[in-house]
Formats: C-alpha cells, sequence, structure tokens
C-alpha cells in the first residue's frame, strides 16, 4: 500500500520510523522545504508544495497513493485544509494526526491573543524582555514595537533579521527540555513569552519553566482546521493504516 506522509514534525518521523520497516507499505513523506538542513527522515523524502489542493490531489492520483496522512503541525493550517480537500477530490482514505492542544494548569498566566498583531499590542508601551517562541516567518510584526528587546529561538537564522535595535538570535532545534529553558529565560532575564500552543512533549518546556518562574505566556490561537477523520498519536495512526491494510487486502482478493 502506497501511504503519503504530510511532515514536518516529530511526530511525523516518528510515524515513518514506525512505518519504514514494514513490507507491505511504501512511505513517503512529504516536507515543505522551509529548513535549510532538514534532519534525515526514516523514509523517502519528496520536498516542496503541491501547488495548493489541485496540485496534491493530483500527486496522489500521479503516484497512486492508497492512504494520506496529515502529520503537519497544528499551526500549519493551509496544507491540512489542502488535505483533506485533496484527500476527497482523488478518493483517497485520509486521517489527521493532530496533536491535543495544552491545557492551562494551575500557576500558568496565559493571555489569549487573537493573532499576532495583538500579540504584539499586548506587549505594552514599556520595553519588556520578550521571547519570541515563533518561527522565523512569523516575527516580522514585532518590527512595530521597537522598544522591547527580544529573544529568538529558530531552527535557521533569522535572515534578514528583525528591523529593531534590541534582539538576540539563537539557532537550535528541539526538543527542548524544561531546566534548559528555564536557564534560558533566566539567563537573559525574560518577562513575557509568545508562544503557539503546539501541543506535545518538545516544545513545552518553555511551557513548564514560565509557570515555575510566574512569567505570563501570549498565546496565539490554533487555525481553524476544516472537519476530518483525526487521531492524537502515532500508535492510533498506525492502527487506522492496519485496518486500512486489511481491507484492501480482502477487496483485492
Ligand atoms: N507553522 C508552524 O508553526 C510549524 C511548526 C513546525 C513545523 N512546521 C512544518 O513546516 C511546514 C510548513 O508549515 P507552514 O505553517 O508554513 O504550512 P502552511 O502555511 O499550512 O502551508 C503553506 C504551503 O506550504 C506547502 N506545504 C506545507 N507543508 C507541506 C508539506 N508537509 N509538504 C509539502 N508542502 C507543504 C503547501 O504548498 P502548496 O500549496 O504549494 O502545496 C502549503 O500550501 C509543514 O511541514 C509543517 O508541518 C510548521
Amino acid at each position: 500500500m502506497k501511504i503519503l506522509i504530510l511532515g514536518g514534525t516529530t511526530e511525523a518521523r516518528e510515524l515513518a520510523g514506525v512505518l519504514a520497516g514494514r513490507a507491505d507499505l511504501a512511505v513517503t513523506l512529504s516536507l515543505a522545504g522551509r529548513t535549510v538542513t532538514p534532519v534525515p527522515q526514516p523514509v523517502p523524502v519528496r520536498t516542496g508544495g503541491f501547488g495548493g489542493a489541485e496540485g496534491l490531489a493530483a500527486y496522489l492520483r500521479d503516484e497512486r497513493i492508497e492512504a494520506l496522512i496529515d502529520a503537519t503541525h497544528p499551526y500549519a493550517g493551509i496544507i491540512s485544509a489542502n488535505a483533506v480537500r485533496a484527500a476527497a477530490q482523488a478518493n483517497v482514505p485520509f486521517l489527521a494526526l493532530r496533536r491535543a492542544a495544552w491545557q492551562q494548569m494551575r500557576g500558568d498566566q496565559w493571555i489569549e491573543a487573537a493573532n499576532v498583531a495583538e500579540a504584539v499590542e499586548v506587549l505594552g508601551k514599556a520595553p519588556r524582555r520578550v521571547f519570541l517562541a515563533l518561527g522565523r516567518k512569523e516575527i516580522e510584526p514585532f518590527e512595530a514595537a521597537p522598544q522591547h528587546i527580544y529573544l529568538v529561538r529558530s531552527v535557521d537564522p533569522v535572515d534578514p533579521p528583525l528591523a529593531v535595535p534590541h534582539a538576540i538570535y539563537l539557532t537550535a532545534r528541539g526538543p527542548f527540555g524544561e531546566a534548559d529553558d528555564r536557564a534560558l529565560l533566566e539567563r537573559h532575564r525574560i518577562d513575557v513569552i509568545v508562544a503557539k500552543n503546539s501541543g506535545g512533549e518538545a516544545s513545552y518546556g518553555k511551557i513548564g519553566a514560565a509557570r515555575a518562574l510566574h512569567l505570563p505566556v501570549v498565546m496565539l490561537p490554533r487555525p481553524a482546521l476544516p472537519e476530518a477523520e483525526s487521531v492524537q498519536k502515532v500508535e492510533d495512526v498506525v492502527a487506522w493504516l492496519d485496518h486500512a491494510v486489511t481491507v484492501a487486502a480482502t477487496r483485492g482478493v
């Protein structure tokens, strides 16, 4: 059975690793091609956009894909919407792996912002030391508030840098543990964090560290995603695929 996984996440790599050794599956992982040096993957990779939902539907047909798994990041709303449409157009069985959002716990001080522009407003007029836990392509709106000192952590360098007088750049790839993130926040005397509610373990360190240090977290909302069959764990995808393989084999007989 030919499977396409839309990836770019830890879970997609884990899923590919679980499926890589199976003789009954031929798995391809799709990456957008955003990171300059992507981590090695356990299955063959194709890279770059498909050209919208229609392009993805055409790919599914051309490559005779028999199951599509959307394992992209919860904030990758466009590709996730395209995946639902393309699977329907190409009549390919579809499953989304959607991480549960983090829930606020006692001691958390989350401030919900409607979008990045509102997050910039929430920071206020007085200069603050801000940890931007966002992608390098999402931070430009913070140029509207040059009074703050920004700490930016991204996989690839921020190029061009923000047009603000005070910004510190770190390049690092997760997972990020709580102890390390706490040390980072303390070292840079951070007052406030701006983050996405990504869910999962790999980027939760800063949230736990913020709680321990009594720091507010300005949280950006998840994009609305279309209704689709979805699960939250890699093992649930594997179970779904096992069922799909059995159904296909029965049909073949
Ligand atoms: N957004 C985040 O916060 C975040 C965080 C960590 C990792 N990622 C990963 O980074 C990638 C891009 O995220 P994004 O938020 O920029 O996506 P997006 O806004 O939802 O998608 C924009 C366009 O990028 C292309 N694309 C996205 N993911 C793709 C994939 N896995 N394979 C092939 N093409 C893809 C598609 O182009 P076409 O329309 O031409 O097909 C899509 O329309 C995704 O793989 C995602 O899992 C995102």
